[in-house]
C-alpha cells in the first residue's frame, strides 16, 4: 500500500518536473535539463511510460554538439534561478548549452529503455533506438578522442562538475591549484534555495568559474582545452560508466550497428577495461583516480572507488576486498553508501558529495555488485535506499548518520531511483 502511494508520488514528481518532454532535476535549484539526471530519469520513466522515456533521451540529444559531446546542461528555456547561465558559458550550439559534459549514463539508459520497449511492444521503438544509438556512439568517440588523447584507457574530467560529484574531496588537491580569479562576475543562486552549509564554499565556486573562463577563452575547442586545462583528472567513476555504457552499446550494436561499429566498440571497451584494471589498489580495497597534472594517485576515499564494479569483472581477491570495504563504510551508518566514509578527515555528513548518500550512486553500486555476484550486499543497498526515500521523501541526498533528507526536494532522479529499485524488493 505504502509502496503504491510512493510510486504515485514518484510519478507526480516526474510530471511536475516535466517541462515538455524533458525533466528538470528539481524546480528552481536546477531549472534546465541535466545530462546524467535525464539518463536516470529515462530509466524511471521506462517503468511506466516508454514513449516518455525515449522523449527524455531525444530532448537531451537536441543539445549534442557537432563534435559528439553531450553537454552537462541543455538550456531549453530561460530561467533566472540558476548560475552560471548561458551567457557565462558562451557556447555556440543552436540551443544554448553548457560547455562541459557529465557521466555518460546515456548508453546504459538507452539499452534499458530499448529493453522496456521490447517488453511492452512499444510502437516505433526500433527507429528511435537506432537514432539514439548513433548519437551515443558519436558521444563515445568524442570521449576517447577529446578526453583520452594519450590512449591511457582512462577518460579525464577538466572540471569537477563533469564528474557529477561536483564537490567531492577527491578533487580537493587538484582544485587547490586552480586560481580563484575570474573574469566573470559570480552571482550564486544555489545558496538562495538551500542552506549554504550544504553547498560548496565560495572559494570553490571561484575556482569552478575560473575553469569556465579558461575553457570559454579556448572557444570550447577540445584540443586547446586539453593543452590549457589547469585541472585534469582521469576519473575512475567516469571511465567505469563509459566502459559500462560501451558494453551496453555493444549489445545494441548487434541489432543497430554496422560491422565497423561493433569492432570499434569492442576496441573501446578493451581499452577502457585495461585502463581501469591499472587503477585497482589492493591496499585500499578500491580503485583510484589519477591526477594528470601532478601524476599522483588520488587516494582520498570517495564512492568513485567502487563504481568500476559496473564495468569490471573482479577476481575473487578483489571482490572480497571491495565488498568488505563497502561494508566497513556502511558500518554505523543509518543510510549508506556514504559519498565519503566517516573515517575520512574530509567527511561532512550534510555537505554535498562529502559524505551524503545519493540514490543514483547506490543504484550504480548495487548494479555493479549484482553483476559481480554479490547479490546480498546489492539487495541490502537497494533496500536501504528505498527505505531512506520512504522515510525522508524524494530528496536530493541523505545524511548517512541520521537518514535526514537534504538539498533540494522533489528530486527527479530520486523518484526514478525509487521506481526502479522499489521493484526489485
Ligand atoms: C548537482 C550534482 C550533479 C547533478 C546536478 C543536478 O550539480 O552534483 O551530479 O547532475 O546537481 O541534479
Amino acid at each position: 500500500m505504502k509502496k503504491l502511494r510512493m510510486e504515485e508520488a514518484a510519478h507526480a514528481i516526474l510530471a511536475r518536473n516535466d517541462r515538455g518532454g524533458y525533466t528538470v532535476p528539481t524546480d528552481r535549484l536546477y531549472p534546465f535539463q541535466w545530462n546524467w539526471d535525464s539518463a536516470f530519469v529515462a530509466m524511471g520513466f521506462a517503468t511506466f511510460n516508454v514513449d516518455r522515456a525515449y522523449r527524455e533521451l531525444e530532448r537531451l540529444i537536441e543539445g549534442q554538439w557537432d563534435n559528439g559531446m553531450i553537454p552537462h546542461i541543455v538550456f531549453h528555456a530561460p530561467s533566472d534561478t540558476y548560475f552560471p547561465g548561458p551567457d557565462v558559458w558562451g557556447t555556440r550550439h543552436r540551443i544554448p548549452t553548457s560547455g562541459i559534459t557529465q557521466p555518460p549514463v546515456f548508453g546504459m539508459a538507452l539499452r534499458h529503455v530499448h529493453e522496456a520497449a521490447l517488453a511492452s511492444g512499444e510502437a516505433g521503438a526500433e527507429v528511435r533506438t537506432r537514432a539514439l544509438f548513433q548519437a551515443a556512439l558519436r558521444s563515445h568517440r568524442w570521449w576517447l578522442a577529446a578526453r583520452d588523447p594519450k590512449g591511457l584507457g582512462l577518460v579525464a574530467i577538466l572540471h569537477p562538475w563533469e564528474s557529477g560529484s561536483d564537490n567531492s574531496p577527491a578533487w580537493d588537491e587538484a582544485l587547490a591549484r586552480v586560481p580563484t580569479t575570474t573574469t566573470t562576475t559570480i552571482r550564486r543562486k544555489d545558496t538562495g534555495h538551500v542552506d549554504a552549509s550544504m553547498r560548496p564554499r565560495d572559494e570553490d565556486y571561484q575556482r569552478f568559474i575560473h575553469l569556465v573562463d579558461v575553457y570559454r577563452e579556448c572557444d570550447w575547442d577540445p584540443t586547446r582545452q586539453w593543452a590549457k586545462a589547469p585541472f585534469k583528472v582521469a576519473d575512475v567513476q567516469m571511465t567505469a560508466i563509459l566502459a559500462r555504457a560501451t558494453a551496453d552499446l555493444m549489445h545494441l550494436a548487434e541489432t543497430f550497428g554496422s560491422e565497423e561499429d561493433r569492432g570499434e566498440l569492442a576496441q573501446m571497451h578493451r581499452r577502457l577495461l585495461d585502463g581501469l584494471a591499472r587503477r585497482w589498489r589492493l591496499d585500499l580495497s578500491r580503485f583510484v583516480s589519477l591526477d594528470l597534472i601532478s601524476g599522483a594517485d588520488i587516494e582520498a576515499p570517495t564512492q568513485a572507488g567502487f563504481i568500476p564494479l559496473v564495468a569490471v569483472t573482479l577476481d575473487d581477491g578483489q571482490k572480497s576486498a571491495l565488498t568488505a570495504e563497502i561494508e566497513r563504510w556502511l558500518d554505523g551508518m543509518v543510510v549508506g553508501v556514504p559519498s565519503a566514509p566517516r573515517f575520512s578527515p574530509a567527511f561532512e555528513p550534510k555537505r554535498y558529495w562529502r559524505g551524503p548518500v545519493w540514490a543514483v550512486i547506490n543504484w550504480l553500486i548495487a548494479d555493479g555488485l549484482r553483476l559481480n555476484g554479490a547479490e546480498d550486499l546489492a539487495r541490502r543497498i537497494e533496500q536501504v535506499t528505498v527505505q531512506a526515500i520512504e522515510n525522508a521523501g524524494f530528496c536530493e541526498y541523505f545524511d548517512p548518520t541520521t537518514g535526514e533528507g537534504l538539498g533540494g526536494d522533489t528530486f527527479s532522479w530520486t523518484a526514478a531511483a525509487y521506481l526502479v529499485l522499489g521493484r526489485r524488493r
